[in-house]
């Protein structure tokens, strides 16, 4: 048989072509707000104007000092006057995804911490995350002074494909709210906040959340029925100390993170979840 060698050079040109193609497809951070989505490439990102070096000092995805291209992320957004929604949904392509509360990202622009998206200069990758087998690119929206604004680790989305415009996490999903007869101050409310802020953006509760991570932890069986509270406060503070394997994904929450207050309310909330359902 006789092969011809121009057609398969033609073959792999065009494969390599359609290779590059899908990633570039896939490089593409999609911002929706209000009906209206516009894509940004990392090119795109890079050319503009506000586009800066920027040292974050302790990064919660690589846990050391890192330097990133990145953009402020109101400038982003738009005019401050059209950001009427009241939380900003961070999705990554892992199935994370973060309920970022406006008042959070608009108090970056009077003097709490500052949302940056820093961008993964296409040819020149990050290193990989530690223990992953992705770089945190090519979009991950980091904070400046997280302290500042008490930024919770799950509030640095890595991974980030899409920045979308929403309303609150307890008016998209009822099935996670506490009813407002419990008081504000009430563990369960204060617990509702500490679920999504750090839970809801891996697991949803009763098919409520968008995540897809972590198992739901209402059905089909609540894990506080099937779990000691013993068992379930070890599991979130440090999981492998309940169980573990190679491929165990959960990190757990250290004291600085989640104090034990957040904790006994957190349990408070699921507990409530779980009797109220009946
Ligand atoms: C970064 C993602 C992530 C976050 C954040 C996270 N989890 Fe998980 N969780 C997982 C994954 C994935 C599993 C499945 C086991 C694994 O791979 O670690 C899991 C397992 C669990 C389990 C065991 C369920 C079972 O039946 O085995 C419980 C309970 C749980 N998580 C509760 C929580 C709570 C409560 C929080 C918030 C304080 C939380 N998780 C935050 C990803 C996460």
């Amino acid at each position: 048989m006789k092969i011809d060698l121009s057609k398969i050079a033609v073959g792999t040109i065009l494969l390599l072509l359609m290779g590059i193609g899908a990633q570039a497809a896939d490089t593409v951070l999609k911002i929706a707000l209000k009906g209206q989505t516009r894509s940004f490439s990392a090119a795109t990102l890079l050319a503009r104007k506000d586009i800066t070096t920027l040292t974050i000092a302790n990064d919660v995805a690589y846990k050391k000092s890192m330097t990133y291209k990145a953009v402020p992320l109101l400038a982003l957004l738009g005019e401050p006057d059209k950001l009427t929604f009241d939380t900003l949904q961070a999705a990554a392509t892992d199935g994370f995804v973060s309920q970022l509360p406006m008042s959070l990202v608009k108090r970056g622009a009077a003097g709490g911490a500052v949302a940056w998206i820093a961008v993964e200069p296409p040819g020149k990758p990050w290193p990989k995350i530690p223990k992953k087998d992705i770089s945190a690119g090519p979009f991950f929206l980091v904070w400046q002074s997280p302290e500042k604004s008490n930024v919770a680790p799950g509030q640095w989305p890595y991974a980030l494909a899409s920045l979308t415009g929403v309303r609150s996490p307890m008016q998209r999903w009822p099935q996670i709210a506490v009813p407002s007869s419990f008081a504000d101050k009430t563990q369960e409310q204060q617990g509702l906040r500490v679920y999504i802020k750090h839970c809801l953006t891996c697991h949803q509760l009763d098919g409520g959340g968008e995540a897809a991570v972590g198992p739901d932890l209402m059905k089909p069986m609540p894990a506080v029925e099937y779990m000691t509270e013993k068992g379930l406060r070890a599991l979130i503070r440090n999981p492998a100390a309940v169980r573990s394997w190679p491929k165990q994904q959960m990190t757990g929450f250290a004291k600085k993170v989640l104090s034990d207050i957040d904790l006994d309310s957190l349990m408070a909330y699921l507990k409530f979840k779980a009797s109220a359902g009946r």
